[in-house]
């Protein structure tokens, strides 16, 4: 089949590698020339684990190729994709500028008939809109798909590859058989394709999310009263999630989500009910607790080390919003790095992945350490932000001995508390007794 994937971000260069590797003729198109320039030379602008080698394979089997002429790229396909970003706008509702003037494009240079499909995170409703937008200019009969992404970055590839499910919003039978096909390649080993109409399709996403979102946010809650009443927030985990009505997932806490996805769909979500007169009240809890949640490693911070931070040395554990990837978006980290900056505090940070990112974001605001014992050197204390697998087991006896004082904040939990008073460490986590 012949896929043009508009949009070559975290969504869009996935996708578009995982169809070029089941066999398809895939180009990405992208108004962004630099992104293109680097992609055409496998120079990817995101870590994304395994989608390298991915894309280098693919451009070299010529299935799959970059451009910015998304003209172009839309005349020669039988399906596109809209993969752009669909950023928070003043009110919090999701921004369309850009999925609508994909869809003015898609309108103006069909060359055959289309299956246009959005995989961009839109509300419910966007499907006409996008169809009204390529309607006006259209010379072929088109088909409007819905196809929210679940995609997790940091597992992108394996998510795409072997999805939990795929969701389409589909009204015509072409689109649909054209959908099943594409998509076979991904559930053989019987993982579900879902059909339904589009607007529940747009839904889903969305409540997806805010679920998940809702889960961490609980969570927060929860251990912030577990601090104040003495009970340790991972044995209640433990002893909730094994509850097969509850099950393991997302009851982490930590130090508030972040990323792409999250925050702007919780509030774009809010936005939605709020204007169709039908609030969604846990969601604005679920928004405030967060916001709430970033800032508690500075809490904790001043716990230790007292309310005058000017002058101390804090070294930072990760950057990103989480593991495997180097997406700083909405990051914990920025808040921390923020608050301890307006309090003249010197931050010292490393991150695996992140340091480009950071750089790009901070430029010389803070110090960049090469290893994460470096950041350590004469630190006050050390925050850990972000669960990489290297701070799970460090070697506490360094760490010490770097540190001009023996204080941890711990954002994820990541230490057990017998070995901190074992280490003789100051030590602060989530929803834990603090070990001083
Ligand atoms: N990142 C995720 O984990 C994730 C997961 C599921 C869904 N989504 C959704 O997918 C969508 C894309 O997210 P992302 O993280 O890939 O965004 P991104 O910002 O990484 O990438 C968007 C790309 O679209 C390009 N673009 C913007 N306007 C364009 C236009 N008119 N023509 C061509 N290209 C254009 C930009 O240059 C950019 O490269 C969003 O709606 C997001 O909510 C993201």
């Amino acid at each position: 089949m012949n896929i043009c994937i508009v949009g070559t971000g975290y969504v869009g260069l996935v996708v578009g590698a995982c169809l070029a590797e089941t066999g398809n003729q895939v180009v990405g198109a992208d108004v962004d020339a630099a992104k293109i320039d680097g992609l055409k030379d496998n120079r990817l602008p995101i870590y994304e684990p395994g989608l390298d080698r991915m894309v280098e394979r693919n451009q070299a089997a010529g299935r799959l190729a970059f451009t910015t002429d998304v003209g172009a790229a839309v005349g020669a396909s039988d399906v596109v994709f809209i993969a752009v970003g669909t950023p928070p706008d003043e009110d919090g509702s999701a921004d369309l500028r850009h999925v609508l003037a994909v869809a003015d494009t898609v309108g103006r240079h069909m060359g055959r008939e289309l299956v246009v499909v959005t995989k961009s995170t839109v509300p419910v409703g966007t499907a006409k809109k996008v169809a009204d937008a390529v309607a006006r200019h259209a010379r072929y009969p088109f088909h409007i798909v819905s196809n929210p992404e679940f995609l997790k970055e940091g597992a992108a590839v394996d998510d795409f590859m072997k999805p939990d499910r795929v969701v389409l919003g589909a009204e015509s039978d072409h689109a649909r058989s054209l959908m099943a096909e594409l998509y076979a390649p991904f559930v053989r080993t019987g993982r579900p394709i879902i059909f339904m109409d589009v607007a529940s399709a747009e839904m889903t996403k969305y409540a997806a999310n805010a679920m998940l979102a809702t889960r961490i946010s609980f969570m927060n809650d929860v251990a912030n009263l577990c601090e104040r009443v003495g009970a340790n927030v991972d044995m209640v985990r433990r002893g909730m999630g094994s509850d097969e009505r509850i099950g393991p997932a997302f009851l982490f806490p930590g130090p508030g989500y972040g990323g792409s996805c999250f925050p702007k769909d919780v509030k774009a979500l809010a936005q939605t009910a709020r204007t169709n007169g039908s609030p969604l009240r846990i969601l604005e809890a679920v928004e405030s607790v967060n916001d709430g949640q970033k800032r508690r490693l500075m809490a904790k911070l001043r716990m230790a080390l007292g309310d005058d931070m000017r002058g101390k040395r804090v070294a930072v554990w990760g950057l990103a919003f989480k593991p495997n990837t180097d997406d700083m978006r909405e990051s914990p980290s920025l808040v921390l790095i923020s608050e301890l900056l307006d309090a003249g505090a010197v931050v010292v940070a490393h991150d695996p992945a992140a340091m480009d990112e950071a750089r790009r974001r901070l430029g010389d605001s803070i110090a960049y350490a090469p290893s994460s014992y470096d950041a350590l050197t004469g630190a006050d204390a050390l925050v850990v932000v972000t669960d990489w697998n290297e701070y799970r087991h460090p070697d506490f006896e360094r760490i010490k001995s770097a540190l001009k004082r023996p204080v941890i904040v711990d954002g994820r939990n990541l230490y057990t508390l017998d070995r901190m008073r074992h280490f003789g460490f100051t030590y602060h986590s989530i929803g834990r007794n603090a070990v001083d």
